[in-house]
């Protein structure tokens, strides 16, 4: 083998009309843009700027691979968090979630101050639990028929990245820390379309941010790259000693 590791993923689909009942091509879909992306064989790889091309990752060595489909019919149209994830709920259970990636997806999903979320993800301290995994509302979720300006599969690139540990890039702070040394610091998440480069000033310094990497928030068009030491965050995680060592 090349050294990769081979994540088995169970995608639970809850829907309330045809539309959200996303078909197995979608999903095919979604785990192929999984596999270029972490992979390094996105062909958006070459917009990467000259001075980010030492720091990317190139290929992840984390691949994806459908273990099964799993779905329910719901009159839940919208979602508080979790709750989807309990059949006492009308939710699906996760399928043994220290062996598989389980991703749920649903009508919508909205969080405790009301508003609507892309998806959202567990950290590797719920390793196991319950209710680990990664949730994507059906619009976030595949390409063809998505939402306009998330319809790359990358919500599903970003929140995978969560669950193998890596923080956003902006450290959730202003000049926060991301816990990986070669994403430049940066003020506040960015959104939409930024053009490089795109400076912003934390610890005196005046450089461009890595704005086209996955773990911030610009449209899928615009992100297309993690870094080097965001793969070795991943990596551990999967490995023998690695939280996610059942995977
Ligand atoms: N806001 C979501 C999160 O924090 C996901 C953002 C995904 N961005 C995208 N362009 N698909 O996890
Ligand atoms: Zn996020
Ligand atoms: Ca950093």
């Amino acid at each position: 083998t090349d050294g990769s590791v081979e994540i088995p993923v169970v995608v639970n689909i809850l829907y309330s009309n045809a539309a959200e009942n996303l078909s197995d091509a979608r999903v095919a879909e979604q785990i192929a843009v999984l596999n270029a992306d972490y992979g390094g064989t996105n062909t958006d790889i070459t917009k990467i700027p000259t001075e980010f091309q030492t720091v990317k990752a190139g290929d992840v060595k984390i691949k994806f691979r459908l273990a099964n489909t799993v779905r329910k019919s719901t009159t839940t149209t919208s979602w508080v968090r979790d709750t989807m994830k309990k059949s006492a709920n009308g939710g699906i259970d996760a399928t043994s979630p220290a062996n598989y990636l389980n991703i749920w997806i649903v009508g919508k999903v909205v969080s405790s101050d009301g508003r609507t979320i892309l998806g959202y993800a567990t950290f590797p301290e719920s390793a196991g639990l319950w209710n680990d995994g990664v949730v994507i509302p059906a619009p976030y979720f595949g390409k063809t028929g998505a939402a306009t300006n998330f319809n790359l599969g990358r919500t599903a690139t970003h929140e995978v990245g969560h669950y193998l540990n890596l923080r956003h890039i902006w450290g959730d702070a202003k000049c926060g820390d991301d816990l990986v040394a070669d994403t430049p610091t940066q003020t506040a998440e960015n959104y939409g379309t930024p053009s490089y480069p795109l400076y912003n000033r934390c610890s005196g310094k005046n450089r461009s941010v890595m704005f086209m990497n996955y773990m911030d928030y610009v449209n899928d068009a615009a992100m297309f790259m993690f870094s080097a030491g965001q793969k070795t965050r991943m990596q551990s995680v999967v490995a023998a000693s690695g939280a996610r060592s059942g995977l």
